[in-house]
């Protein structure tokens, strides 16, 4: 019935997640509130683990994108499942080292690194930094050169792959501000300056090609692809890279309308085809690298917020307004995100209520729903949003000079704090 297991519905009628009432949550610690389930996030972790186990002889390492969510709690869970890190910039990589994350697990992104961040990644150790353009590669040589170490590098290649996602969220076709081109020869060109460079090792490559993907075949074609330029590379340098990142973009379950396909039948279908694609070119089956984000954490959390006021507008519309929006969560604002809401208070009454869940900011279009199906509902009640564990609070903004929530995990049917409320204070801790 609901887009994870984690979700129920109690004797009262109230919204459960991990066992845990909804409403007694909001009551004890306030809303807006972001509320993961601890299981299902360990669970998908090791399902990602067990399916490269299963179908790819364990030959490959599980990065979590801490993008979708990164906190210090966040880095501790995927260091005790034994994943690796996926951080984009020096701040996730401060807190990827603060929760004691093992720097060699760690991979460092970014389409324009700063000369800060990759000091910061050399200076920590992190095992790949994946390089996103030729200037990028010369400074890492430079930096790696003037502190005396070697950076492993993967290099990000555009595979070419237009994948079936939204417009802002699709990386891999050849027009994206990120990596290197193949079609123009770029790709090649950055290969034989990183296997040139003496303070550089090129490990092998990278490639993304988008986010909330449901197909497998686009997933599969990118492989394909990065498999025939490794070969290309064997055959124009000698060398034989090793290992392959694939990125992430697993599709989840906002909506009863989302169907995705489980990790393991995604695997199942990449690691035959990267087989098949290897022997059929005469090259070892790489070290796979996989950077699930989203379907880790995006179906694990629920927002909860109290309901202010109800505008019904005749023949027009139902405004529910709420005491968060497009600050805790922005993408309805950025990508017309859909999902599912419900009153959480009223589980068990019919959703005949069509609603227009709408933020607290001066901005018109700051809604999370436009027309949703809800319970009927009035002030004081509160709302559920569901899968919002991925790209939310790591999204939120203090526009308005609105504090960002707090984020609670539950644990063993037990909630605990993992981030604090902004105070009005934290609002002001910069300002001179
Ligand atoms: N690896 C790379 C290089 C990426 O750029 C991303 C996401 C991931 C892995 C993880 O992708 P995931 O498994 O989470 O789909 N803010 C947008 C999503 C942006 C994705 C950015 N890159 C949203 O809210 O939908």
């Amino acid at each position: 019935m609901f887009v994870s297991e984690c979700l129920n519905v109690n004797e009262k009628g109230h919204l459960t997640i991990g066992g845990c009432d909804t409403v007694e949550l909001a009551n004890q610690f306030g809303t807006p509130l972001i509320v993961y389930n601890e299981e299902t996030i360990r669970k998908n972790c090791r399902e990602f683990v067990s399916s490269i186990n299963e179908h790819y002889e364990g030959k490959g390492l599980v990065y979590y994108a801490s993008k979708a969510f990164s906190c210090l709690e966040m880095c501790r869970i995927c260091k005790s499942e034994g994943l690796g890190l996926d951080v984009v910039s020096g701040g996730e990589l401060y807190t990827a080292l603060k929760a004691d994350f093992p720097p060699e697990k760690i991979c460092f992104h970014g389409n324009n690194k700063t000369d800060s961040e990759i000091c910061e990644a050399l200076d920590a150790g992190v095992g790949r930094i994946i390089v996103d353009n030729i200037e990028e590669l010369r400074k890492i040589g430079r930096t790696a050169a003037e502190k005396n170490k070697t950076a492993k590098v993967l290099l990000r290649i555009k595979p070419g792959i237009d994948a079936h996602t939204h417009e802002f969220i699709k990386t891999g076709q050849i027009d994206s501000k990120f990596g290197f081109a193949l079609e123009t020869g770029e790709a090649m060109e950055a290969v034989k300056l990183a296997l040139a460079e003496e303070n550089i090792e090129l490990m092998g490559l990278h490639c993304h090609i988008g986010s909330q993907i449901f197909d497998i075949d686009p997933f599969i074609l990118a492989a394909e692809v990065m498999i025939a330029f490794i070969a290309e590379i064997k055959k124009e340098t000698g060398t034989e890279l090793t290992e392959l990142n694939l990125g992430g973009g697993f599709g989840i379950k906002y909506t009863g309308d989302d169907n995705p396909e489980s990790f393991s039948e995604y695997m199942k279908k990449v690691a035959l085809s990267l087989k098949a694609t290897a022997e059929k070119y005469g090259i070892k089956t790489p070290f796979v690298m996989i950077e699930p984000g989203r379907s880790i954490v995006g179906a694990e959390a629920v927002t909860l917020y109290t309901v202010g006021s109800v505008k019904e507008i005749p023949n027009i519309r139902n405004y529910v307004s709420i005491d968060g929006g497009m600050t805790d969560n922005p993408r309805y604002i950025l990508y017309g995100s859909k999902y599912d809401i419900h009153c959480a208070n009223k589980m068990n009454e019919p959703r005949d209520y069509m609603a227009t869940i709408a933020g607290r900011c001066c901005e018109s279009g700051d809604l999370i729903q436009k027309d949703a199906m809800i319970q009927k509902t009035q002030e004081g009640d509160i709302i559920a949003v569901l899968s919002t564990g991925a790209y939310n609070y790591s999204m939120a903004s203090n526009y308005n000079r609105v504090p960002r929530p707090a984020v609670v995990m539950i644990t063993d049917g037990k909630p605990r704090l993992i981030i604090k409320r902004e105070s009005y204070d934290d609002l002001i801790a910069n300002d001179i």
